[in-house]
């Protein structure tokens, strides 16, 4: 279809055509629907008609290539002018084939392996009739307890912003119209809604635009640079205002600075919300609001429906507002080819064949293996072929490791710890007890688990949080392991044999009383459908555990939000004229998180030789070269991740004391050693001054490179404009 026609179309609708064209509805009130599909927002009464139903422009959490056939040509069959369908749902990290949490995915520090992951996901999802998904969620994440950082990468802009691009790319492909197993993208959530205050979901964010600027864009810009097609807005509030009605986030930034043009939606609900946020008097306000900062599709709430009318004949909304958003949703239609192909990738008989098949779950065991973080270990890890492990606790037998947005994988497919380790463990060397539940524990359970403990030479603990614990409205105020499953850890202790935590969960925890106790402590996150194999295979050391973390780890929750790249304070701690007290300190923890940003051990052991530079000082026109040579001084074939941060160490405003600026993820054979070599330019030191212009500081810079963001070798270098 040509652009012509497209224009054409729209003006052949009516007005009350073109508003149901912004209504997104989810699946149960579309006909042909046998089921209620995903629900992920409040369900109320919206008062609409068939007709708008009839004329709506696209459906929300539908998912099965019959399902999706029967809907879409019902649909066709009742809309006037046949314009089709968009079918969208959150297809976060996989659809039937569930990958691991990209917080997890984050903590792989492998973007390759995160645009894999997308593109599998992309492909099952598109086969079974979906159009566009509703991710990567790219917020950036610095409060654990926050239910939803394990849906985005972590706590570093750079970091972030690469994961972002993989993603996108991954799902998308470069040929969206006609590679029909792609699915376009929707980064979300548009913007800082990571930032919510005390880290309780929805909740007030407020910060400067240089912040913002800084930290919390990028990875959204970083997105929509690799041609993501759509935009979701945020819950929370920007500068005061509302995302979903703030006109200057939406029409002035994300439009008219950055040129955006794709389809902004709303979050579920989000737009009719702008009236208990105490922005709109009523739905009408509510709607000319969210219309005027340029939000295209309302999410099931139905201020456009009944509003908008009304305000366009009263003359307050100028019709070209809805004739502009209208393109952009039939742009998006045409990009996907729906208007020759409104089934697109819809194939049973593709989704029999190819939907959670074995090439899919390979690739989320390798992703699962690639995104655990090894914390401790005090040389238990890996077990030995003779040894009998004891299997305890909650998530030893459970499929409840998929993690939240997964609602088209399935528990009972997942491989669970014991199963991954029965496959792995000659006949009798495994013995299981449950220990106790998520939240409680009985006699009996903890009398199994001693027994099963005395009869081992080594237990494995699998514990951790249910997938209600955390995820959209999942904020947690206490973020350590519930109570049963520490008292556990404190009941097995001393019988003092050697023991193995495995976690299960989807924040940063405070692992008082775990990593204390553990003589090993293995960060699973929520690996996927392909989990327990994972971790078995990490277990036993097949695999070389390589993850390293994404976000920090507090040393308490009285800390957060902690984060590697944090200011110094005109009274740091650890300045040489530091007195006692009057420092910024706390007088009962430490600054540092527990276990810092960057951190993740190995079965191997690596060693730094020292950092090289190719120069003193460098120049806009005469980049830096870091050199520095990697050897794995152990016996295992390890990855490892070096990381480079620099520190502006005096300007225009505070800078931080380490920003990531580049990584290198590296597999060393034994005894292998190799160079790595950083280029970094000029324009990697630019960032927002106080007038926000984006430059960088002629001056003082030290530069870091290392293993995490605290055990680094540190040089100096200059920087001549
Ligand atoms: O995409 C999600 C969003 O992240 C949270 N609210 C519901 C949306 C649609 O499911």
């Amino acid at each position: 279809m040509a652009d012509q026609q497209l224009f054409s179309l729209v003006e052949r609708m009516t007005l009350e055509e073109k508003i149901a064209q912004l209504m997104q509805l989810a699946v149960p009130f579309f006909e042909g629907a046998e089921e209620s599909g995903q629900i992920t927002g409040p369900m109320e009464s919206l008062g609409i008609t068939d007709e708008v139903v009839r004329n709506s422009g696209s459906v929300l959490g539908l998912a099965g290539a019959k399902k999706v056939i029967a809907v879409q040509e019902a649909h066709l069959r009742n809309n006037r002018l046949g314009i089709p369908l968009l079918i969208m749902a959150d297809i976060v990290h996989g659809f039937k084939t569930i990958f691991p949490v990209p917080l997890a995915m984050g903590c792989s520090w492998d973007p390759g392996l995160a645009e894999r992951s997308a593109e599998i996901a992309a492909l099952e999802a598109s086969v079974s009739g979906l159009h566009v998904t509703f991710a990567p969620m790219v917020d950036l994440v610095r409060d654990p307890r926050w239910g939803r950082v394990m849906e985005s990468t972590g706590e570093d802009p750079y970091l972030n912003s690469e994961f972002a691009r993989a993603f996108v790319r991954g799902f998308q492909g470069n040929d969206l119209s006609g590679d029909v197993h792609r699915l376009a993208a929707c980064v979300k959530h548009f913007a800082a809604y990571g930032a919510g205050e005390g880290g309780r979901d929805y909740n007030t964010v407020d910060m400067s635009e240089r912040q913002l600027r800084e930290y919390y864009l990028p990875a959204y810009k970083a997105a929509l640079d690799e041609g993501c097609e759509m935009v979701m807005t945020a819950f929370n509030t920007v500068h005061g205002v509302p995302a979903t009605g703030n006109k200057r986030l939406m029409r002035d930034l994300l439009r008219s600075e950055w040129g955006f043009d794709g389809v902004l939606i709303s979050d579920w609900g989000a737009v009719k919300e702008l009236i208990p946020h105490g922005v709109a008097e009523d739905e009408a306000e509510a709607a000319l609001k969210a219309i005027q900062a340029g939000v295209d599709i309302e999410m099931m709430t139905s201020c456009y429906i009944h509003h908008l009318p009304e305000l366009v004949s009263e003359g307050r909304v100028d019709e070209s507002l809805i004739d502009e958003a209208v393109l952009r949703i039939l742009s998006l239609k045409k990009r996907l080819g729906l208007f020759e192909r409104p089934m697109r990738g819809a194939d049973p008989e593709a989704e029999r064949e190819l939907v959670f098949c074995d090439e899919h779950r390979h690739a989320a065991r390798e992703a699962a293996a690639k995104s655990c973080v090894l914390l401790k270990n005090n040389s238990v890890l890996p077990l030995q072929p003779e040894q009998r492990v004891a299997l305890i606790g909650p998530f030893a037998a459970s499929g409840d490791i998929l993690g939240p947005w997964s609602w088209t994988g399935s528990k009972e497919d997942a491989v669970t710890v014991e199963q991954g380790l029965r496959s792995k463990l000659s006949s009798g060397r495994l013995i299981t007890a449950e220990g106790c539940g998520v939240s409680s524990m009985t006699e009996q359970q903890l009398e199994e688990a001693l027994k099963a403990a005395k009869e081992a030479d080594v237990i494995v603990l699998a514990l951790g949080e249910d997938s209600e614990m955390s995820g959209e409205a999942g904020s947690r105020a206490f973020i350590t392991l519930p109570e049963p499953q520490l008292e556990l850890i404190k009941r097995l202790k001393p019988l003092q044999k050697p023991m193995v935590v495995v976690l299960f969960n989807g924040r940063p925890l405070d692992l008082h009383g775990v990593l204390d106790k553990a003589d090993a402590v293995l960060e699973a996150w929520y690996p996927g459908s392909e989990g327990g194999a994972a971790v078995a295979e990490l277990l036993t050391g097949e695999v070389n555990p390589s993850g390293r973390l994404s976000m920090s780890f507090p040393y308490s929750v009285g800390q957060v939000p902690v984060y590697y790249n944090h200011f110094n304070t005109g009274r740091p701690k650890d300045a040489p004229d530091a007195q006692e007290r009057y420092v910024s300190q706390y007088l009962d923890i430490p600054n540092e998180p527990l276990l810092p940003f960057g951190f993740g051990l190995s079965y191997t052991d690596f060693s730094y030789g020292k950092m090289k530079l190719s120069a003193e000082e460098m120049s806009p026109d005469q980049p830096l070269e870091i050199t520095v040579s990697v050897t794995n001084a152990g016996d295992m074939a390890g990855e490892e991740v070096v990381q480079l941060y620099i520190r502006d160490m005096s300007g225009e405003v505070v800078r931080p004391l380490k920003e990531l600026k580049a990584f290198r993820k590296l597999l060393l054979q034994p005894g292998e050693q190799q160079d790595v070599t950083f280029t970094l330019t000029e324009e990697q030191l630019r960032y927002h001054h106080s007038d926000l212009s984006f430059e960088s500081d002629a001056g003082q810079f030290c530069i870091m490179v290392g293993r995490n963001s605290e055990d680094t070798e540190t040089r100096q270098f200059k920087l001549r404009k």
